[in-house]
C-alpha cells in the first residue's frame, strides 16, 4: 500500500490509543504458562501480537477471543505445552522469537522457529547463547545467530548471568527460561530496560525477586493465571503527541495510557526540549502506572540525550530526529547502536528519508546530530518494511511543504492498526 499525505493544520481533541504492544506479547505468554485462565482485557489485536497467539496456538494454548478486545488464555502450568506440527512463524515479531526460544527451550519436544526477511536478519545469539549456558539445545542458520532455529527441548538449570546487552527481550527470555529450570536463576542488568515482564510476574504472584539491577528468579516457578488489564500503548502514543507538539493550533488528550519509568524517556526528552505536556490521573493499574496525558503545540529547543537515557526511548528515536529537526538548535544522540538490528537499520533509514525531504543530518555510528529548525519538503519515501519509519515519516508528511508518498505503508499494522485512520482526523484537521 502507497499512502499520499498532505500537510496538517492541526487537530484539537482525545485520541484514543490501543492496547501496549510488549504487555500484550508478556501477558500472552505468562497466561500460557500460568495454570488456570488468564483473563486479558485491552489486549492488542496488531500484526506482532497476533504472531504470538498463533504460535502459541501452535503448541497447544486454548485462546478464546470475546468482545471488546479481549482474550482468554487456558494456561499450561509451565510444561504441558504440546509439539507443534508445523514451523513456528514469529512472521515482523522480534519479541515473540526471542520469547519462544526462552519457552520452547524448557519443553520436552522439537520445534523450530522462523520469521519474514527482516527478523531473518536480527541476531537470535545473544538469547541463544546464554539459553545454551542454561542447557538448552538450539541449533540453526549462522551457528545459532539467525533463523530458522531449531530447538530440542531440554532440561534447564538455573543460571548467574550478567547481561551484556541492554534488550528487555533478551531478559524476558531468559527469565521465560528461568522459570522452567531447575534451581535459581540470579540475572544482572547493567541498565533498566522495560521491566514488564517483572511486573505481570510479581503481579500474577510468581516467585521472582528484584533488587537494584539484581532479578532472581526460583525455578519449577508455578503461578496462577488472573485478570490483566492492559493499558494503552505509550509507544503508540508518541506518534500524536509529536503530532500535537509540532503542528500548529493543535492540543489533544490521551486517556489510559502506559507510563511506566523506563517507557516514558520520550516524554521526559520532550519536556526538556520546551514541550507543552502534562501527566493527569495518574493510577495503577496491575501493578503498571497508567494516566492521562494532555499535549499542545510548541517550540522546542535542540538537547543532548546521554547514552544511558536510550533503553527508556529506544523505540522513539525515529520520532526524536523528528522533533530535532523542527526544534532551535542542535541535538546529538549517542549511544543508540541498537538501531541497527531493528526491523530495519533505522539509523540508517531515518538518515535516507529525512534527506529526501531536504533535512540535513549528520549519521554516526550509534546515533545522529540534527540541527534545527528546517523546513520539511514533501518527498517520495520508503517505509523499508519498518513500521517505526513508516509512522514518524507520516507524521513528518504532516507537517512537510507540498505532498508526501510513503510507499509499503502498510507495515504500520504490525503495532497499531489503528494508525492511519487517526492519521486522516489530522489531515483533514
Ligand atoms: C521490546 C524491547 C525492545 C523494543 C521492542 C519491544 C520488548 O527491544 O525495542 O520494540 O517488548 O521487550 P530490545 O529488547 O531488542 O531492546
Amino acid at each position: 500500500m502507497k499512502v499520499l499525505i498532505k500537510k496538517s493544520k492541526g487537530f484539537k481533541g482525545e485520541i484514543l490509543i490501543p492496547g501496549d504492544k510488549s504487555i500484550s506479547h508478556r501477558a500472552a505468554f505468562l497466561g500460557s504458562m500460568a495454570s488456570g485462565f488468564t483473563e486479558i482485557t485491552n489486549f492488542l489485536f496488531a500484526g506482532d501480537c497476533l504472531s504470538t497467539i498463533r504460535c502459541l496456538q501452535n503448541i497447544g494454548v486454548d485462546v478464546k477471543r470475546e468482545e471488546n478486545n479481549r482474550i482468554i488464555i487456558r494456561g499450561r502450568n509451565l510444561y504441558s505445552f504440546s509439539e507443534p506440527k508445523s514451523i513456528l512463524d514469529a512472521k515482523n515479531s522480534g519479541t515473540t522469537a526471542r520469547f519462544l526460544l526462552g519457552l520452547l527451550s524448557g519443553q520436552s519436544f522439537f520445534s523450530i522457529i522462523t520469521g519474514d526477511s527482516s527478523l531473518q536478519k536480527r541476531p537470535m545469539g545473544r538469547v541463544v547463547e546464554p539459553l545454551r549456558k542454561m542447557g538448552s539445545w538450539i541449533e540453526g542458520r549462522n551457528r545459532g545467530n539467525n533463523l530458522p532455529l531449531a530447538i530440542q527441548g531440554q532440561k534447564l538449570k538455573g543460571i548467574k548471568y550478567k547481561i551484556p546487552i541492554h534488550s528487555a527481550q533478551l531478559k524476558s527470555a531468559l527469565i521465560i527460561g528461568g522459570l522452567l529450570s531447575d534451581g535459581m536463576t540470579a540475572l544482572e542488568e547493567p541498565l533498566p530496560t522495560r521491566d514488564h515482564t517483572e511486573r505481570m510476574l510479581h503481579f500474577l504472584e510468581a516467585d521472582i525477586k528484584k533488587q537494584g539491577g539484581l532479578i532472581r528468579i526460583r525455578g519449577r516457578n508455578r503461578f496462577k493465571g488472573g485478570k490483566i488489564i492492559i493499558p494503552g500503548d505509550i509507544s503508540s502514543a508518541s506518534y500524536f503527541i509529536a503530532a500535537a507538539t509540532l503542528i500548529e493550533n493543535s492540543s489533544i488528550h490521551i486517556p489510559n495510557i502506559g507510563i511506566n519509568s523506563i517507557r516514558i524517556g520520550f516524554i521526559n526528552t520532550l519536556k526538556k526540549m520546551g514541550g507543552k505536556i502534562t501527566i493527569n490521573e495518574k493510577k495503577t493499574i496491575c501493578n503498571e502506572p497508567v494516566a492521562t496525558l494532555t499535549v499542545s503545540s510548541s517550540n522546542l529547543k535542540g538537547i543532548e540525550i546521554k547514552p544511558d537515557e536510550i533503553p527508556t526511548l529506544i523505540d522513539e528515536i525515529p520520532l526524536i530526529a523528528l522533533l530535532a529537526a523542527q526544534a532551535k538548535g542542535k541535538t546529538i544522540i549517542r549511544g543508540a547502536s541498537e538501531l541497527r538490528v531493528k526491523e530495519s537499520d533505522r539509523l540508517k533509514t531515518i538518515v535516507s528519508n529525512f534527506r529526501k525531504m531536504g533535512v540535513e543530518v549528520e549519521e554516526m555510528e550509534d546515533g545522529f546530530i540534527i540541527e534545527g529548525p528546517q523546513q520539511l519538503k514533501g518527498a517520495s519515501l520508503q517505509s523499508f518494511g519498518d513500521h517505526r519509519i513508516a509512522m514518524t515519516m507520516a507524521i513528518a508528511g504532516l507537517l512537510a511543504e507540498g505532498k508526501t508518498e510513503i510507499e509499503n505503508f502498510s507495515c504500520y499494522k504490525v503495532s497499531f492498526p489503528d494508525f492511519y485512520s487517526i492519521l486522516q482526523k489530522w489531515e483533514n484537521g
